[in-house]
């Protein structure tokens, strides 16, 4: 079976082909460098780019598998949840294309697809849990099986990558300041300064990072010293208290993930396989963390290697053939979903006799 899966969700237009669940090719344009210039993706100009970009790299794709549009068998694209401008080129490019062809069209939950993604290097079995954490979301999920879900928790407000960009922005790093961060992390004392770790004091599985982020600013506003130059001019250039602040927040986010992450085990005695996944999973401290924990655990931590941890559409191809080859696709009038409202359950099913 040969899925095509079409990534469209915030500023990377990515299109890749999947051949029985092995990736066979993958193009990706990254708005990145456009949206620096505003410091955050602006909705506007993202949805235009993917228009601008997807027949091209369509094209392109075509070309680099050495097929043509009718050996596809089912075509997949991201349907949320992200920006619905920019969701609904790829949606809308993707529904096209399938009736065109004649072929099942199927939306994918690309919060779903982040995590499945572990499955393409290694054996990703089920019952696992997911720990979802990105640049829009961060969630806990029981993964029952590729095309079941339940969430056991989530951000009440911002996301974990959302929160270490916020910060590296107010510590004048350059956007998005999350990897930045984290480098500076590494040659900073996370005990030079008391930064609360946010939210624990609860029996819930759920996040909340903004409390962390007004203590930062607070802190940044009193403490940061005069020679600290903002923006600052190149890594190199970063002064002991800023690499102690990146240290220290850095810190005081993966504490409260991985307090969560444990607490969700406990709750869950029969998971031992831990799925880390999204763009912050990329995170250092956080992976040895997570590896730490399910080792005390006696199960394994499955991440994704860096290239599927950031958006792609080789993780939304994956996820369609996963669940393509069960017979699950969508009507054609099966909706695109934004940022905040939940995703409908209203896949259609026909099992190959
Ligand atoms: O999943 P993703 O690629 O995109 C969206 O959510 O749209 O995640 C991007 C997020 C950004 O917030 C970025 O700062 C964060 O992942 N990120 C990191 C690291 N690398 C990327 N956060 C912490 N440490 C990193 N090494
Ligand atoms: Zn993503």
């Amino acid at each position: 079976m040969l899925v095509l899966g079409i990534e469209s969700s915030c500023d990377e237009t990515a299109l890749a082909l999947v051949d029985e669940g092995r990736p066979l090719a993958s193009v990706l344009a990254s708005q990145a460098d456009i949206h620096a210039l505003f410091g955050g993706v602006v909705p506007e100009l993202a949805s235009r780019e993917h228009y601008r970009y997807m027949g091209p790299l369509f094209d392109e794709l075509m070309r680099r598998a050495g097929v043509g549009p009718q050996a596809i068998d089912l075509v997949c694209a991201s349907r949320g949840p992200g920006l619905l401008g920019s969701l609904l080129v790829g949606v809308g490019f993707a529904k096209a294309l399938a009736l065109g062809l004649g072929v099942p069209f199927l939306g994918i939950d690309h919060l779903h697809a982040h995590l499945l993604a572990a499955g393409i290097d290694n054996e990703l079995t089920f019952p696992s849990l997911g720990l979802l954490v990105s640049g829009g979301h961060t969630h806990i999920y029981r993964m029952e099986a590729p095309w079941r879900f339940i969430t056991l928790g989530r951000t009440l407000d911002d996301a974990a990558g959302e929160a270490f960009d916020k910060a590296a922005k107010l510590a004048g790093l350059p956007y998005p300041g999350g990897a930045q961060l984290d480098r500076l992390a590494r040659t900073g004392e996370p005990g030079a300064l008391a930064l609360p770790r946010p939210y624990l004091d609860n029996d819930n599985l759920d996040f909340s990072f903004s409390g962390l982020k007004t203590a930062a600013a607070l802190w940044l506003e009193k403490s940061c010293p005069e020679s600290w130059p903002r923006p600052l001019p190149s890594p190199e250039a970063a002064p002991k208290a800023l690499r102690d602040f990146c240290a220290a927040f850095n810190k005081a986010v993966v504490d409260t993930l991985c307090a969560k992450t444990e607490r969700a085990l406990r709750r869950n005695p029969d998971i031992r396989t831990l799925v880390l996944a999204g763009g912050a999973a990329a995170n250092s401290l956080l992976r040895e963390r997570a590896a730490e924990l399910m080792r005390a655990h006696g199960g394994r931590c499955l991440v994704p290697p860096p290239r599927l941890c950031t958006d792609n559409a080789v993780m939304t191809a994956y996820a369609g053939w996963l669940l393509g080859k069960e017979g699950y696709f969508h009507d054609l009038a099966m909706e695109t979903i934004p940022r905040g409202r939940k995703i409908p359950e209203d896949m259609l099913c026909a099992p190959e006799a």
